[in-house]
This record gives structure tokens, C-alpha cells and sequence, in this order.
């Protein structure tokens, strides 16, 4: 009888196909069998646990520099509170200086990152130039496995115009790289913020209103126009409003391409979190804002309707006691961005999965299955099946935690959740066949991740919705 290194044994294995009993053999970090009755020389109980394929964050900023502060969670505390999280594969970004070289830039990110990531990562390009010399260098880094680029509509430094776009977007096409698009209307929200500022009105509750969905949703359009132009696939990143939702599907009966992320944030919290007193409202500013219910409501449709193909978190985690009160008497200075890298899966399982929004199978194509699709880590990623990496999550569906900055493993002095109360967690989490975290507590170390090469981007067959 075949030995296996490790077998995992008697859990529910849960792909988007579906959910079957099973055991799964590893051999040399690989998945090389799934079946019934296998022996391995190492073996995991995962009788009452759902086994998952390791879970993909395609959306964090670790250790990102803005002005003179950096986010902060490095690349170690990241990665090992998403590892906590059931995360095994997290995508983080290549952001060069106006003029800097991204080739530069990409050798710099992965020298901060290489032997300090707990689980494997890649890297998004960034495109902030249509200057030839900068469209060669992205085009020979795709060749190299960065297989997607990140275009900012607004933030001064990064953001494109839109002929600069259309550049970009052409050289998307022609070298396998899918565009990634964070779509706010920039001139909207400047013009917004100067008018609220110059009437004294200061406190964060006023954030979402210096971003409003009419700057997102006609950013969204614009973009959406100049990808049909191009005759390009898009994907917008954290989208927030049920316009921009309605004007996605549009174009997609058109006959666009287009992908569609949504974060936990947007899902779940809503715009009254900027009336909290003594400030905290500014625990809660990001770009694209909190949104009212009606959006959520949107969002949680699209996600059961198929309009929406990822949940990514958007982690870009910033203290309150230090960062975030830049802001006290202008609510434009609180940098933005929310802390979510640990707590994606807990909360979309137990608000999705628990409240019967989504199935188990969805939970898995959302947060993993698509994810590595859309992103070139298939087939290596993303799913449970015979030569990918054994990546797996062993979830036990009745473990209930409390979530609270205290006790999770991402380094921030709040938690936008804190004490929400979960059912159902991580209990192992195996990357490339290694324990890394074991009843919930973290036992890899850094190092342990890799950095991994992407496929070009290929179109998914059918439209995604369908
Ligand atoms: O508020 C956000 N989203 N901050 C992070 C940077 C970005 O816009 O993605
Ligand atoms: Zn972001």
C-alpha cells in the first residue's frame, strides 16, 4: 500500500464542485490523492472539520509607505495573522514614486518580502506612467509573473488620467496582465472635500461624504469605457455601491469582461460607524467609504447572484492612537484604509455561510477558488485537487470566537469588529503540506512562505455571472 508523507483523515472536503467525505495524501508539498482509506507515515484528524483549499487574499498592503508612515503590519505580522485567518496565499503591491523605475521598484518590494512571509505571496504591478520605457518594463515583468496592475482613478502621486489608462490597458491585452482598477472619481472628492473643510465641518462622520457613490459609479463607468475601447477584461477592486454594481452588469450585457471584488467592510458595516463619539469614527475611514444599507444589501446579492467573483480584504491597517488621530481636526488627514487580513473568512463565514446567504461551496470559489483563477495561481492554487500545492484549511465549523484586537494575531491597536462574536474557524492550516497553524495558535515562522510566479491572465470562460 502507497505511503504518503501526511494524510489528512475523514474530513469534508469542500471545493466549489462540491462537498464530499474524504482523505487527502501529500506527498512533497503536493496534494497526490484524494480518496478513502490512505495511509501516510504522518497523519491529521479531520473528523468534524471541513478541509478547504487554502484560502487567497488577492488585496493587502503590508508594510505600505504613505508619506512618512507605513502601515503596520510588516510582511512577518501580515502574513502570520493571515495564516490565522486561514489565508495562505496573499497578494500584496509594487507601488513606485512618480519616475521611479518598476522594475526598481519590484526588486525593492520583493527584498522587504522574501524571507519574511509566513505564507506564499505575489505581488500586483502599479501603473502610474504611460511613458514607453515605463510600458516595456511592465510588459517584461508580466513575462516575469506579475500577471496584474493595479490603476488608481484618484490619490495624487499614482493616479492616472485617462489617456494614460488606455495606454496601460493596451499593454494589459497584449502581455497577459489584468488590470485591477481602484475606481473613484478623484475630481469629485476634491471638490467635495475643499466644500465640507471650508464649512467647518471637520469630524470623520463627514468622510463619506467627501466620497460619495456618484464618485465611485462614474469612475466605474469610465473605466468601463475605456476597457471596451481597448477591448480589455477589468476588475474593480473594493466595490461598494449598488450603482456601480447595476452599471458593471450593463456593460456585461454589452458583452464586457468584467470582475467584481467586494471586502468584508463594505459587506458588513455601514456608514453610521462615522458617528461614533470621541473620534472613533475615524477608525472606520477607507476609500471607497462605508457606504448606507442599501448598498450592503446590494453587495450581499451580488455575491448570491454570481456578479460578484472575490472577497478580498483591502488590509491596510493603520493605529488608532497614533495614525489615524493625524485626522482630529481634519477628517482628509486620517489615512484610509481598515485592518482585515485575519478576520475575512471568520466573518464571511459566519454572516454568509452560518446566516444561509451563501452555500459552503461559494465561501470556498469566493475566497479562494476565483481568486487564484482571475489571478494566475491556478492550477497550483486555489482548490483541492491532485498536483496543487497542499495548501489546507482544516475549519471547524463550531469553534466560536469573540474577535478583539487583544487576541488577534494582526498587528493594529483596534479591531473595526471588536467583540463581534463567530462561529466556525481555522483550527490547522497547512501550507505546501506544513503545519503552520495548529489549533489556532501560529507555529511557522518566516520564511516558510515563497514568493510565487503568476500565469498571464486568460479571460474566464462564459461570463462570470452565469
Ligand atoms: O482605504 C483604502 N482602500 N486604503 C488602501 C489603499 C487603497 O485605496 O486600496
Ligand atoms: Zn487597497
Amino acid at each position: 500500500m502507497k505511503m504518503f508523507d501526511l494524510v489528512i483523515r475523514g474530513g469534508t472536503v469542500v471545493t466549489p464542485a462540491g462537498i464530499a467525505r474524504a482523505d487527502i495524501g501529500i506527498e512533497d508539498q503536493r496534494i497526490a490523492a484524494i480518496g478513502t482509506d490512505l495511509q501516510g507515515r504522518e497523519e491529521l484528524d479531520a473528523r468534524g472539520m471541513y478541509v478547504l483549499p487554502g484560502l487567497i487574499d488577492v488585496h493587502v498592503h503590508l508594510q505600505m509607505p504613505a508619506g512618512d508612515i507605513v502601515t503596520t503590519d510588516d510582511f512577518f505580522t501580515g502574513t502570520m495573522a493571515a495564516a490565522c485567518g486561514g489565508t495562505t496565499t496573499i497578494i500584496d503591491f509594487i507601488e513606485q514614486l512618480p519616475g521611479e523605475s518598476p522594475r526598481a521598484a519590484a526588486g525593492a518590494r520583493r527584498a522587504e518580502a522574501d524571507g519574511k512571509v509566513a505564507v506564499d505571496y505575489s505581488l500586483h504591478l502599479t501603473g502610474n506612467s504611460s511613458a514607453p520605457a515605463f510600458l516595456e518594463e511592465i510588459a517584461a515583468l508580466a513575462g516575469e509573473g506579475y500577471t496584474s496592475l493595479k490603476l488608481y482613478t484618484t490619490y495624487a502621486d499614482i493616479m492616472v488620467e485617462d489617456k494614460d489608462i488606455l495606454c496601460l490597458l493596451e499593454t494589459c491585452k497584449s502581455h497577459g496582465l489584468l488590470p485591477i482598477v481602484h475606481a473613484e472619481n478623484d475630481a469629485i472628492i476634491a471638490y467635495e472635500q475643499t466644500r465640507l473643510l471650508a464649512a467647518g465641518l471637520t469630524a470623520p462622520r463627514y468622510h463619506p461624504h467627501s466620497r460619495p457613490c456618484t464618485a465611485e459609479t462614474e469612475a466605474v463607468q469610465r473605466v468601463l469605457a475605456l476597457a471596451a475601447t481597448v477591448d480589455v477584461p477589468v476588475y474593480f477592486v473594493h466595490i461598494s455601491c449598488a450603482e456601480s454594481l447595476e452599471a458593471i452588469e450593463r456593460a456585461r450585457a454589452a458583452g464586457q469582461t468584467v470582475y467584481v471584488e467586494v471586502t468584508p467592510q463594505h459587506l458588513l458595516l455601514d456608514e453610521q460607524a462615522y458617528d461614533q463619539p470621541d473620534f472613533e469614527g475615524a477608525k472606520y475611514c477607507c476609500a471607497p467609504p462605508l457606504r448606507a444599507r442599501r448598498h450592503l444589501d446590494a453587495l450581499w446579492r451580488g455575491l448570491q447572484w454570481g456578479r460578484v467573483q472575490t472577497v478580498a480584504t483591502d488590509h491596510c491597517p493603520w493605529d488608532f492612537a497614533t495614525h489615524r488621530q493625524r485626522g482630529r481636526d481634519n477628517f482628509t488627514l486620517i489615512p484610509n484604509g481598515l485592518p482585515g487580513i485575519e478576520t475575512r473568512a471568520l466573518l464571511l463565514y459566519h454572516f454568509g455561510v452560518n446566516a444561509g446567504r451563501i452555500s459552503l461551496p461559494r465561501f470556498v470559489e469566493l475566497c479562494a477558488t476565483m481568486p487564484a483563477l482571475l489571478f494566475g495561481l491556478a492550477p497550483r492554487k486555489g482548490n483541492i485537487a491532485v498536483g496543487a500545492d497542499a495548501d489546507l484549511v482544516l475549519w471547524d465549523p463550531g469553534r466560536e470566537i469573540t474577535l478583539s484586537a487583544s487576541s488577534l494575531h494582526q498587528r493594529v491597536d483596534y479591531c473595526p469588529y471588536e467583540g463581534w462574536q463567530v462561529r466556525g474557524a481555522p483550527d490547522t492550516v497547512l501550507l505546501r503540506g506544513q503545519v503552520i497553524v495548529r489549533h489556532g495558535q501560529f507555529v511557522g515562522a518566516p520564511a516558510m512562505g515563497r514568493f510565487v510566479p503568476r500565469a498571464p491572465f486568460s479571460p474566464l470562460p462564459g461570463r462570470p455571472d452565469r
